[in-house]
C-alpha cells in the first residue's frame, strides 16, 4: 500500500497541507489547483502587495472555472469560489507558514542563490517529514537541494503555464530522491487531477529540453532570411499540428526568459553547445526591451486587451 502505517521515518507522506512560496504567475496557479482539489494551502510571498497580486490571479481564474462548471447558476459559482478560497491562507512569515506543511513547493524567482537561501532556511524550520520541491524551469534540482540536509525528501514538480489549464506536471527525481518521496509527489499530482511524467534531473527535463532547441532553430531560420516568423508559425500549426507556432510561443514564454534559459544551459555545458548557440536576433530583441506579450512587443505586437494583432 502506498500509505502504510509503518513508523519508519522514510514512509511516504500523505500530503494534506501544502505551502507554496511565490505568489506570481506559477505560484498562484499551483495554489489555486491545490485548493480546488481539497488540499489546505498557504501562499507565501515577500510582501502583502505581492500576495494581493497572487490572490487577484486566483480569483479571476476561479471565476472562469466556476462559470464553466456551473453555467447559469450564480449561487453555485459563488459557493465553489468561496469553498476553494476557504482552503487558501496567505502569509509573509516564511517560518510560521512552513510549520504545518507536509509539502513545500517553491515558485519564486529563477535564481539559484535565492532558491538555495530559501531552502537552507526552510530546512531548519520545517518539520522533519516535510517534502521540499522546486518548480524551476532551468536550474538543476540537485543544486538547489544541496542547500538542505534532506536531499532524500527533495524533488522537482514542474508545472506549466497556465497551471489551471495545463494537464502536465514533470516530476523530477535526483539521485538522492527517495522512492517514498517520489511516490508521494506523483500521488499529489494525481490528486491535483494532473498527469505526472517522471524524469531525471536533466537540463529542461522533457518538455523544455525539446522545445527550447526547436525554438532556437526557428529563430535561426528567420535570422537567415529563409522564412518569416508568421510563415514558420503557420507551418508548424498546420503542418505539425502544434497549437501555437514557435514565435507565438516565444512571445508567450517571454524572450528574456528564453534567453536566460539558453545562456544558463550554455554555461552549464551539459547539452550539445550547437543546440543552444546564441542567436543575435533574440539577443537584440531582449536588449531593446522587447520581451514579447508581457512588454507589448516581441515578434508580434500586443496592445490592450485584444492580444496579438
Ligand atoms: P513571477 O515573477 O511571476 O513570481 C515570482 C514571485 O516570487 C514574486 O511574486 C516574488 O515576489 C516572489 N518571491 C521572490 N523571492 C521570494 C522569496 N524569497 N520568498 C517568497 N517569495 C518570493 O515568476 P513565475 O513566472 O511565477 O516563476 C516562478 C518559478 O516558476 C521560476 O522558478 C520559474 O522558472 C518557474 N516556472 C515558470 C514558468 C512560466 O511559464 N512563467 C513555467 C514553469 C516554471
Amino acid at each position: 500500500a502506498l500509505f502504510s502505517t509503518s513508523s519508519s521515518a522514510m514512509a511516504p507522506t500523505n500530503v494534506k497541507n501544502i505551502t507554496v512560496f511565490g505568489s506570481g504567475l506559477m505560484g498562484a496557479g499551483i495554489v489555486q489547483v491545490a485548493a480546488q482539489n481539497a488540499f489546505n494551502v498557504t501562499m507565501v510571498d515577500l510582501n502583502p502587495a505581492a500576495l494581493q497580486k497572487g490572490q487577484d490571479i486566483i480569483t479571476s481564474s476561479l471565476k472562469r472555472v466556476a462559470k464553466k462548471q456551473f453555467p447559469e447558476d450564480a449561487e453555485k459559482q459563488k459557493e465553489f469560489i468561496d469553498q476553494t478560497m476557504s482552503r487558501v491562507k496567505t502569509s509573509t512569515d516564511s517560518e510560521a507558514a512552513s510549520k504545518d506543511a507536509d509539502l513545500i513547493i517553491e515558485a519564486i524567482v529563477e535564481n539559484l542563490k535565492t532558491k538555495q537561501q530559501l531552502f537552507a532556511m526552510l530546512d531548519k524550520v520545517a518539520p522533519e517529514h516535510t517534502l521540499f520541491c522546486s518548480n524551476t524551469s532551468s536550474l538543476p534540482i540537485g543544486e538547489i537541494a544541496k542547500a538542505t540536509k534532506r536531499t532524500d525528501r527533495f524533488g522537482g514538480l514542474h508545472f506549466f503555464n497556465p497551471v489551471p489549464q495545463m494537464k502536465l506536471v514533470e516530476v523530477i527525481r535526483t539521485d538522492a530522491t527517495s522512492q517514498d518521496s517520489f511516490d508521494s509527489l506523483l500521488d499529489v499530482c494525481t490528486r491535483m487531477k494532473k498527469t505526472p511524467v517522471s524524469c531525471k534531473d536533466t537540463p529542461g527535463f522533457i518538455v523544455n529540453r525539446l522545445l527550447v532547441p526547436y525554438m532556437m532553430e526557428s529563430l535561426r531560420i528567420v535570422e537567415r532570411g529563409e522564412a518569416t516568423p508568421q510563415d514558420v508559425d503557420v507551418a508548424m500549426k498546420l503542418g505539425a499540428g502544434f497549437p501555437m507556432g514557435p514565435f507565438e510561443l516565444a512571445d508567450f514564454v517571454g524572450l528574456d526568459t528564453m534567453q536566460y534559459i539558453v545562456d544558463g544551459w550554455r554555461k552549464e555545458g551539459k547539452i550539445d553547445a550547437n543546440l543552444v548557440a546564441p542567436v543575435k536576433l533574440l539577443d537584440d530583441l531582449v536588449a531593446q526591451g522587447n520581451f514579447g506579450r508581457k512588454s507589448g512587443q516581441g515578434f508580434y505586437s500586443y496592445s490592450g486587451v485584444g492580444g496579438k494583432k
